[in-house]
């Protein structure tokens, strides 16, 4: 137990030095967030709950920090699928790293 708990603690250590793929100490826009959102709202629907496919992940009200690196993660192919569609690889191929911050401002500020 001790053990496992060094090794992720030596893990998350070596995580935070390496530092997220996308820094997200530069809040994002969630207006221009929103404005670019469209392409997403196909399946997370508009206001990021995902009601209608339950395999789809609500995404409103997330963190903004754990919205940045996921996404981020996503356009990198770092994360995998667990459906293994490519879905969010595609989704996010042609995103910048400023249109990720304004996305995760976006979806961090809506309501669970
Ligand atoms: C074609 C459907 C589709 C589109 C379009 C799409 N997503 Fe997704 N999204 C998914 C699916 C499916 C998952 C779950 C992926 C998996 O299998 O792990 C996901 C996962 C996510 C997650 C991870 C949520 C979590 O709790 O870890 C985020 C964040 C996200 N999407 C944001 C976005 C954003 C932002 C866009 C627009 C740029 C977008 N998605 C476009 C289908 C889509």
């Amino acid at each position: 137990m001790i053990r496992a708990g060094v090794l992720a603690a030596a893990a998350l250590a070596a995580l935070l030095a390496a530092g997220p793929a996308v820094a997200a100490e530069n809040r994002g826009d969630p207006k221009r967030g929103f404005a670019i959102s469209e392409s997403c709202a196909a399946c997370h629907e508009g206001d990021g709950r995902s009601t209608g496919y339950r395999l789809y992940p609500r995404i409103a009200g997330q963190h903004y920090e754990y919205l940045v690196t996921a996404i981020a993660e996503f356009r990198n192919k770092e994360r995998r699928q667990t459906m293994a569609l490519h879905m969010m690889w595609d989704a996010t191929a042609k995103l910048t790293d400023q249109d990720i911050r304004d996305l995760a401002a976006f979806y961090s500020g809506l309501p669970w």
